[in-house]
């Protein structure tokens, strides 16, 4: 094939003008140029393999997933540049052949190889296309999807053991307010000693049974989460309303509380419960960053956006080194924490279009902002739109 065509080319050499001559190999090298910056503009590397393994080129791509200087290949051996390839077993196969690596420099990536023969195969000058593509992304998707999907049964299991345990505690629960009311008239003949330690160990059984009901509640709600059931309502009336709730803690630490609630805050639509639940677990958080004789203060306000809800507290605050975890599930600092408070807070919130916020300074407390967009926001493009008539 080659030879004949050689032979016709050189036969025409003979009858045309050294002019003619200079402008097919002008147009050569400027179609040479040509296809070099195509080679060199793809994101795949591109090399050309002789017979043995020899680079006779290769694409600027080389330096990017290999680091490796694509000039500083040629006339190298593929082996010296990738060595994570057994290149002498693929190029004796003498077919198209695909194989996926991994590499590390100059970053840690997922590469795949083609390698492909080209035409005069088993002769003596047979070359080979080897073409590496990046796919790091869609193999990290693929794993991701993975993880998602084992989550997702375990999630589905642990739901179904918190709600298997719902049952027996509440039987626990019932049977122990009887056997406390029983032991109540028993006691009364009892002497002041014995009255004092059993009346403990009731305390203590009342308070985990409370605890261990809190932990079932708080986990089924994080991994359950159910759509807000918005209602025009006073945010200003859902915080008073969880204050009121907790306020035994407050009394009993002699927590200081306060608020400044603006009065002109517009209503919102908002899921109630679900509010009462978010305002309760930064509370909380609150209540047992300050301890004794703390001070937290709630403040409302409101601009065109949004409305905003700050929690501020002169609590120890979070250290920096923790302020990117607090979000994150089962992450916490107290010995009987769950880690899902702040967790279903974000939660709540997202799904109601909003943000929360953190900021603190290690040993000097903390502030957590809620803010809630204005349903507002949306109705008040419309007249916007009709001006212009
Ligand atoms: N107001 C706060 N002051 C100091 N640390 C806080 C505050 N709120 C949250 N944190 C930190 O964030 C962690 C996670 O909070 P959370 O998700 O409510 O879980 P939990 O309260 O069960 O630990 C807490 O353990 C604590 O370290
Ligand atoms: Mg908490």
């Amino acid at each position: 094939m080659r030879h004949s065509f050689l032979s016709k080319l050189l036969g025409k050499f003979e009858r045309v003008g050294p002019d003619e001559i200079q402008n097919v190999f002008l147009r050569l090298v400027k179609e040479k140029g040509f296809l070099e910056a195509i080679f060199n503009s793809l994101q795949e590397g591109v090399v050309v393999l002789d017979s043995r393994g020899k680079i006779q080129y290769a694409n600027m791509a080389l330096q990017r997933l290999f680091g490796v200087n694509p000039e500083e290949m040629l006339g190298k051996e593929i082996k010296q540049c990738v060595p994570l390839i057994d290149w002498p077993e693929l190029i004796a196969l003498e077919k198209m052949v695909s194989r996926d690596f991994q590499v590390f420099y100059p970053e840690p990536r997922y590469l795949n190889l083609s390698l492909i023969p080209l035409e005069e195969i088993g002769k003596k000058n047979a070359a080979f296309i080897a073409i590496f593509y990046d796919i790091t992304a869609s193999r990290e998707k693929t794993l991701e999807v993975i993880e998602t999907e084992k989550l997702n049964l375990l999630t589905m299991l642990a739901a179904g053991v918190a709600h298997e345990l719902g049952n027996p505690i509440n039987a626990l629960s019932i049977h122990f307010q009887l056997l406390e009311k029983r032991f109540k008239k028993l006691l009364q003949k009892t002497e002041e000693k014995g009255k004092k330690e059993i009346e403990s160990s009731f305390a203590a059984i009342r308070s985990e049974l409370r605890r261990l009901d809190g932990i079932i509640n708080q986990f089924l709600k994080a991994i359950r989460p159910s759509p807000p059931k918005l209602r025009l309502l006073s945010v200003n009336q859902v915080i008073k309303q969880t204050v009121e709730f907790l306020s035994p803690e407050f009394q009993n630490l002699d927590i200081l509380l306060e608020m400044n609630l603006d009065r002109g805050l517009p209503l919102l639509r908002a899921d109630k419960n679900q509010l009462k639940q978010a305002f309760y677990n930064i509370l909380k958080n609150g209540i047992e960053a300050v301890g004794k004789n703390g001070i937290i203060k709630i403040s409302t306000h409101y601009d065109d956006s949004f409305l905003t809800i700050s929690f501020q507290d002169n609590g120890g605050g979070i250290p920096q080194e923790a302020m990117s975890q607090v979000f994150k599930p089962y992450f916490t600092t107290k010995a009987s924490g769950t880690g899902l408070g702040l967790l279903i807070v974000r939660r709540i919130i997202r799904d109601h279009g909003g943000e929360v916020q953190i900021e603190s300074e290690d040993g000097k407390g903390t502030t957590v902002k809620i803010l809630l967009p204005r349903a507002e926001r949306l109705i008040r493009l419309l007249p916007m739109a009709q001006d212009k008539s």
